[in-house]
């Protein structure tokens, strides 16, 4: 597996992977993380390594999506693992690249899918989605992939790069896989290692509350504000932990909808301590 720190080296071995004799269809696939990987990131991986003739992953702590006083400093940083991981997988290719090889010093440009980028986490988190636009588009231009793997547990960020790559006429495809969850019912999560024991007890209610709407839709209700009632209620089971937001959208737009309809995104982000987790689902 070759790791790869530099752009000019990346967008080379990109493109020697295309100039390749087995060179046919979806030829490079490119799985964006910030490491700490885990099976979440490994369904990515397999993902791509049966679309794609040559797969990399850039692993990469993406200062812009943080906001000063988020966990960009903690974030955990487990470079060796995860490359150990990513060889077991057969993944050709990891980009490590430094900061400053993706923003220069004097960097003045920034990507910024408008109203998207306003709501839901972004509501929240003011600026995280120009940043993780900003990264993704930078890492699409240096790997110059046919197809790109994002996981669903990041539902909002999906729409706004669905949105990003289509306003910027990316030829990337984006493929999006479903929630891996631990046995309990806990999204995957890099931040997941931040929870006490007790914590990631009270941390269940996230799922559970989603279940109790997914529940809700298939005994008939549509009516949104009813569902997100239902979820307040279970989420109440656990006072320690504190709502974010829960809301029910159109996945292309992240606004609210008064009814559920199939593709629609149900999504909940809470505090449990310190740690903020995110879980979804889309209605069946
Ligand atoms: O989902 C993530 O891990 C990050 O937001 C991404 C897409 C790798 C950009 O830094």
């Amino acid at each position: 597996m070759k790791i790869i720190e530099t752009v000019a080296e990346l967008r080379a071995w990109s493109r020697e992977a295309r100039r390749s004799e087995k060179a046919t269809g979806k030829i490079v696939g490119l799985v964006p993380t910030m490491g700490a990987l885990h099976e979440g990131h490994l369904s990515l991986v397999r993902a791509a390594k049966t679309d794609c003739q040559a797969v990399v992953v850039s692993i990469f702590v993406n200062p812009t999506q943080f906001g000063p006083n988020e966990d960009f400093s903690k974030y955990p940083r487990t470079f060796d693992a995860d490359c150990a991981l990513l060889a077991t997988e057969g993944v050709d290719a990891v980009f490590a690249p430094q900061p400053q090889e993706i923003y220069q010093p004097a960097a003045a440009t920034f990507v910024e899918v408008e109203g998207l980028s306003e709501r839901l986490d972004g509501a929240s988190r003011p600026g995280h989605f120009r940043g993780v636009a900003t990264v993704v588009s930078k890492l699409f231009i240096a790997a110059e992939p046919d197809r790109a793997y994002f996981g669903q547990k990041d539902g909002a960020q999906v729409a706004v790069l669905r949105r990003m790559t289509a306003d910027l006429l990316l030829p990337v495809e984006l493929v999006v896989s479903p929630i891996v969850r631990e046995s309990d019912g806990l999204a995957m999560s890099s931040r997941n290692r931040y929870l006490s024991p007790e914590e990631r007890t009270q941390a269940l209610v996230l799922s559970r509350s989603l279940e109790t709407m997914q529940k809700a839709i298939t005994a008939g209700e549509r009516d949104s504000e009813a569902l997100i009632a239902t979820a307040r209620a279970s989420l109440a089971t656990e006072p320690e932990v504190r709502i974010d937001y829960i809301a029910a959208v159109d996945w292309g737009t992240l606004l609210p909808v008064e009814k559920v309809v199939p593709g629609n995104l149900f999504a909940i982000a809470a505090w449990v301590g310190s740690t903020r987790l995110i879980d979804n689902f889309i209605v069946g």
